[in-house]
């Protein structure tokens, strides 16, 4: 009987030690608040740092929890993270280029076009395919903050060559290009630049 529940306490203790080295998912390094206050657009990365696409898809995968317009998921996602993609997008980022050349991983984000803001075909409102951009800022949004929980830094970059991202990642007419967006360790502290005063912003009636 001794050895029998020796047994079964060495098959328990398997079975949880099992399932936690089979969970992926990294224990975030800061708080929500913290989250907030420290991310910042990085203009400068630690070469020495690497992320992996394991990674790379943790923080994809938080994306999917962003809402959008009737759950259209008009969001998608080309990682440049082999050492030649990540080369050739920093030649297709302008003026950025020397700000993000140490990002390990630069990732291009499109919207499917007609999706958001679309019923059966028709244009629900004025805002049309605004929509989708609107869709796109919020998975963004959560894959900046997601980015920061887990340790790392990201740059938006709205100054991008179009077209030449759409050639070498062969996106297809009906995704419009949005950002381009670095991925990988600051370097040194950056500043914050200054806000504007909250009731400049809000209205409360
Ligand atoms: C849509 C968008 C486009 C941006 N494009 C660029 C860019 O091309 N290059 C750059 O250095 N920063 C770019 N930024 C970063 C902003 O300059 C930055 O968010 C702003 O100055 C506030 O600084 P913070 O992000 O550190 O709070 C962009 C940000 C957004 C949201």
């Amino acid at each position: 009987m001794k050895k029998l529940l020796a047994f079964g306490a060495f098959v328990a203790l398997l079975a949880v030690t099992g399932c936690q080295e089979k969970k992926e998912v990294s224990k975030d390094v800061v708080s929500f608040d913290e989250v907030l206050t420290t991310r910042r657009s990085v203009r400068s990365y630690d070469a020495s740092k690497k992320i992996s696409e394991a990674e790379v898809r943790e923080l994809l995968t938080a994306t999917q929890e962003a809402p959008s317009w009737a759950n259209q998921q008009p969001t998608k996602y080309y990682v440049a993270i082999s050492p030649d993609k990540v080369a050739a997008v920093q030649d297709m980022v302008g003026g950025n280029k020397d700000r993000i050349k140490e990002a390990p991983v630069l990732i291009v984000s499109t919207f499917e076009r007609g999706k958001s803001g679309f019923f059966q075909g028709n244009q629900t409102n004025e805002v049309g395919d605004g929509w989708g951009a609107y869709d796109n800022g919020l998975s963004n949004c959560y894959l900046i903050l997601k980015a920061r929980a887990m340790g790392f830094d990201t740059l938006i970059m709205g100054m991008r060559d179009t077209d030449a991202l759409r050639k070498l990642f062969n996106i297809p007419d009906n995704e419009t290009v949005m950002a381009a967006i670095a991925l990988g360790y600051r370097a040194g502290e950056p500043t914050r630049p200054e806000r504007r005063p909250l009731d400049d912003i809000a209205k409360f009636y």
